[in-house]
């Protein structure tokens, strides 16, 4: 088979060989291989504008009658350019085509090149940027609108615990506050938050642990084919924001106290109390069973003879989902925020804690779905990629639980950007992500202003 014009010529499974007038935009080049007479015994200027040009690739050139390669800066005056290849990111414009780039490589007198066919047409890996880039601007608008939500609702906490201590909670009090997160859908942008802003450990902590649920409940029933047996949403998220609700029964210099209390303390035992505490109180509220054995069951552990698994004498078994459920939020939202005592985790860091206590304390069937809806990394983290670069996490892929999509924030030399590119890595896949790191550290204490204010590409 010829190579000529006109004709394709297989060159291996994956690429193939074709001239200029063949490119389409269903192909990505791989490597330049047909060139001009004056890339023949280069002079000066030829070769330094290759240089220029293709800066980062690799030459095949013939020098003294041998073929060799080697990085373009090596390129030398009476070299002659055979292929250019090994194509870095930045000049990813030189390999996309399309009509912009056929002209370009008209002008230059390009004839041949290696390339690869991609299996989608170019224009719809651009659908499903510009997608993922939409979606991310609806996360950080949605994250800028429920800062205050959150905080509100997390007062409206505060308050009903101080009302139930005087014996007069009215879940009417925080009711509003819940429609409010209903209606303006804020529960997965508290989801980020609750990644991006260092909680309390009592009332924000309620709310993060209120939206998480509704978040990842409806869908977990949906994989799990398991009934809903809530009534409605505002339940839904009701009966998670009062899951802790019997600490109102606590005193609120211990509920508060910056010290850790000893295992057997007094202290310890009113606030292993709560749970109890919470299932009379709403009990005497007349709260449907499923909210009472949330409250009652959220510290059970499936080795029940831990000591921190209370109160005693419950078996796992009598511990339905909607309990266990909020048993991984709990601790997933204890660890994310922060204590007296530590300072917060790194989501994903929390992450895989529990993936090791999944099926020893925690329901393992269960854990599988949250970590299949929260991903491994849980949008709002923070993490560093193979390249060096600092992103947040946006989304939370479909099939590689490693491979999110992510915003820059910091390029590979530690510079802050002023237009965050939006790297969907379950496209890009020479790029990982290497490492999760702690966003308080280092984007400082305003995270969450950073995060509500980043300007996807
Ligand atoms: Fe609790
Ligand atoms: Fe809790």
């Amino acid at each position: 088979m010829t190579d000529g014009i006109g004709t394709m010529t297989q060159n291996n499974s994956a690429n193939k060989t074709v001239s200029l007038n063949d490119l389409t935009s269903q192909m990505v080049i791989q490597s330049y291989s047909g060139f001009p007479g004056k890339f023949r015994s280069m002079d000066k200027a030829t070769s330094e504008w290759v240089k220029h040009n293709f800066k980062g690739t690799s030459i095949v050139a013939e020098r003294e009658g041998k073929q060799l390669e080697f990085p373009v800066e090596n390129l030398n005056e009476g070299d002659t350019l055979l292929r250019i290849q090994k194509f870095p990111q930045t000049l990813e414009r030189l390999l996309i085509v399309n009509d912009k780039l056929i002209n370009e490589l008209k002008s230059r007198g390009f004839t041949k090149f290696e390339v690869k066919i991609v299996n989608k047409p170019t224009n719809a890996v651009q659908e499903k940027r510009k997608n993922s880039v939409q979606k991310a601007e609806k996360l950080i608008q949605q994250v800028k609108e429920s800062i205050e939500v959150r905080d509100k609702a997390s007062f409206a906490v505060e308050s009903l615990m101080d009302n139930g201590r005087k014996g007069k909670a009215n879940t009417k009090e925080i009711i509003s506050f819940v429609d409010n997160i209903i209606t303006n859908s804020s529960a997965d942008a508290i989801t980020a938050i609750a990644s991006l802003k260092q909680s309390d450990q009592t009332y924000a902590h309620c709310v993060d642990v209120g939206a998480i649920f509704q978040v990842v409940y409806q869908k977990l029933i949906e994989n799990m084919k398991v009934k809903n047996v809530f009534k409605d949403g505002r339940e839904v998220l009701l009966s998670s924001f009062m899951h802790d609700f019997g600490k109102s029964k606590v005193p609120k210099e211990i509920l508060d106290s910056t010290v850790r209390f000893e295992r057997d303390s007094k202290e310890m035992q009113m606030m292993q109390n709560h749970p109890v505490y919470g299932a009379e109180l709403l009990a005497n509220m007349n709260m449907p069973s499923y909210i009472i054995d949330m409250a009652h069951f959220h510290h059970i552990k499936m080795d029940t003879s831990m000591a921190s698994s209370y109160p005693d004498s419950i078996k796992w078994d009598d511990v339905r989902l909607e309990a266990r459920l909020i048993a991984i939020i709990d601790i997933y939202q204890a660890l994310v925020g922060k204590r007296s005592y530590k300072k917060s985790w790194a989501p994903p860091a929390a992450m895989k804690f529990i993936d090791n206590l999944a099926g020893v304390e925690y329901d393992l069937d269960i854990w599988n779905e949250f970590m299949k809806i929260m991903g491994r990394y849980p949008k709002g983290s923070a993490v560093e990629l193979s390249d060096g670069s600092q992103a947040f996490v946006v989304s939370v892929p479909e099939k590689d639980l490693s491979r999110p999509s992510v915003v820059i924030v910091r390029n590979a030399s530690g510079e802050d950007l002023k237009h965050h590119t939006l790297v969907d890595l379950e496209v890009e896949k020479d790029l990982n992500i290497s490492k999760e790191i702690d966003s308080f550290e280092t984007f400082g204490d305003n995270v969450i202003e950073l995060f509500a204010s980043l300007q996807v590409i």
